[in-house]
Order: structure tokens, then sequence, then C-alpha cells
């Protein structure tokens, strides 16, 4: 049985996940300058990247008898990732995202950290997986950026 802190902690992530979404999807609507094309397009892979990853997250907490949060304002009161708006400076925002990826990861091994605890191993497993592939989306960014 999860414990509450666990599937609280789950809620973080989501409405973290929530708001990174919306920006991403702000970047890729906003984005500026030589780099549009190329950026455009990673930021939709971004997206919807964070479309799937919301709904495993979601459901996840819901096998293990949780209820996800799922209103707009829910994740507005709780996310720690900030609403970005009028960002369209390619460096800014590429610098923004290492910012809020490396909030998802440091929200993700709190969780891995509690399953772990409580011998979940799949919400482990799939923390895991979330921070490697975020990892690896944070060192391409700091590549780009030079
Ligand atoms: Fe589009």
């Amino acid at each position: 049985m999860a414990s509450d802190k666990l599937i609280t902690e789950l809620n973080q992530l989501l409405s973290d996940f929530h708001i990174y979404y919306q920006n991403t999807r702000g970047f890729h609507w906003n984005i500026k300058g030589k780099r549009f094309f190329e950026l455009h397009m990673k930021f939709e892979e971004l997206y919807n990247t964070a479309l799937e990853n919301i709904d495993e997250i979601a459901e996840r907490i819901l096998t293990i008898k949780g209820q996800p949060l799922h209103s707009f304002q829910s994740y507005l009161d709780t996310s720690n990732v900030k609403a970005k708006t009028n960002m369209s400076h390619d460096e800014e925002i590429v610098s923004s995202l290492l910012e809020q990826l490396g909030q998802l990861v440091k929200q993700e091994n709190v969780v891995k950290e509690l399953a772990t605890s409580e011998d979940d191993t799949e919400t482990e497993d799939m923390m895991i997986a979330l921070i490697n592939s975020q990892e690896k989306t944070m060192w391409m960014f700091r590549s780009w950026m030079g």
C-alpha cells in the first residue's frame, strides 16, 4: 500500500510536469531567430514526450490507489515549475528549459527515494527512466549552448 506521502510527491511531479508542458508549447509557438526551425521542432518533441509522461504518472497514481490532480487551478497552486510567458530568445529559452528539467529531475529523485523505501519497484523504475531521459536531454541542451 502506497503512503499518502508518495501519492502527494507524485502529484507534485504531475503538477510540475503540466506547467513544464505548457511552457514548452509556448516556446514552440514563440521561438524566434535563425534557429527557429530546429528549435520549433525540438520543443514539439519535448511537449509530446511530456504529454505521454503526464499520462503515465497520473495512471500510476491511480494504480496505487491515489487521486491525480486534474484541474489547471490545482497545477498552478502546487507546481514548483513556474509558468513562463513571452519568451522568444533561443538561448534564454534553452537555459530556462535546463532549469525546468533540473526541477523535474529533482522531484523525480524525491519520488524515487520514497518509492524505494516503500518497495514500490514500478514507481522507482518509472522515475529512473524519466531521470535518465531528461538528464540526456539536459546534456544535449548544454552542448547546444556551447
Ligand atoms: Fe505546432
